[in-house]
């Protein structure tokens, strides 16, 4: 079947043809694709990338400056860095693939992007532990619940955290081996939960890279919207993978760099004046802190992803 073309930006019907020539003899060189599914994403690649080139008409210079772009992404990407994935980020491709593979479920939360700093065996902390380490900030005491759709309390389930410094780091990003800002714990019998985090800041996406100076080129900030990860598991309930954000950080207005605010996920931050308990008698060292809470509810099984 002959596909769209673009002989309305000035070019032949002749020079059409030929573009379009091409186009089809690259479709059908998988035509005999063993598996259904590549072959369909294969084809569909195609079709979309040769639109895209004849639609911008683009030059070979542009073409090589891509080139170059790509290669300079796989320069930077190591087992530490991955600029591919923040390119995926900064052009709202993750969160795209999130939104599709995450329909709305009920009354289920909501999932954003996952990010390049988790990392496998954070620690284990008991309720009510302390994720900061050497992580500095203000401390924030964060509490909710993980349940399912129909409101039955989740009883271990697994909750990771992790978090960015008030410097805007993450502990993978200094050059000692520290683990801070990040742990994992298990909630109740009756499905609560609660730590001490850092009430978050907002910082750069890595920017020194090729995504970073694509970014400056059009005009574009790497800040995220203050925010605190999470990635919550249970058996028979859908995975979780998202943040909450600060309600009235200007960055969220301002816009987040890879697009992963939802509105379901502002919560309030509620900073508490110098000298107030806490809720577990902690002492916080005549320093401000903040509580916030963030209920979680599961969508049932891994059959809807
Ligand atoms: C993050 O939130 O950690 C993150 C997300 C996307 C790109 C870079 C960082
Ligand atoms: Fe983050």
């Amino acid at each position: 079947m002959s596909e769209t073309t673009h002989a309305g930006n000035g070019i032949s019907t002749e020079q059409a043809g030929v573009e379009q020539e091409l186009v089809d003899t690259v479709l059908a060189s998988f035509d005999k694709a063993e598996d259904p599914r590549l072959m369909e994403v294969m084809q569909a690649l195609t079709r979309h990338l040769h639109n895209f080139l004849r639609e911008v008409r683009l030059t070979e210079a542009e073409w090589n400056t891509g080139i170059d772009f790509l290669t300079a992404a796989g320069h930077i990407t190591d087992d530490k860095r991955q600029e591919f994935v923040l390119l995926s980020d900064v052009l709202g491709a993750s969160m795209q693939t999130i939104a599709m593979n995450n329909q709305a479920y009920k009354g289920a939360t909501e999932a954003t992007v996952f990010g390049p700093f988790f990392l496998e065996d954070a620690p284990e902390i008991p309720l009510g532990g302390d994720i900061a380490g050497a992580a500095a900030g203000q401390p924030c005491w964060v509490e909710g619940t993980v349940t399912d759709t129909s409101g039955n309390p989740v009883p271990g389930a697994r909750i990771e955290v992790w978090e960015a410094d008030e410097d805007g780091f993450y502990d993978v990003q200094y050059s000692d081996s520290r683990i801070a800002g990040r742990a994992h714990l298990f909630t109740a019998e009756d499905g609560s939960y609660a730590f001490w985090g850092l009430t978050p800041t907002p910082y750069p996406i890595p920017h020194d890279g090729p995504v970073g100076k694509m970014l400056k080129a059009v005009g574009r900030s790497p800040i995220r919207a203050s925010h605190l990860h999470f990635m919550v598991t249970a058996e028979g309930l859908r995975p979780l993978v998202t943040h909450i954000f600060v309600e009235g950080d200007p960055q969220i207005e301002i816009g987040d760099s890879v697009f992963g605010v939802k509105n379901s996920l502002i919560k309030k931050f509620e900073t508490q004046p110098v000298g107030t308990p806490t809720p577990d008698g902690r002492d916080v060292h005549s320093q401000s802190w903040a509580r916030t809470r963030f209920d979680i509810v599961l969508a049932p099984g891994s059959d809807l992803r």
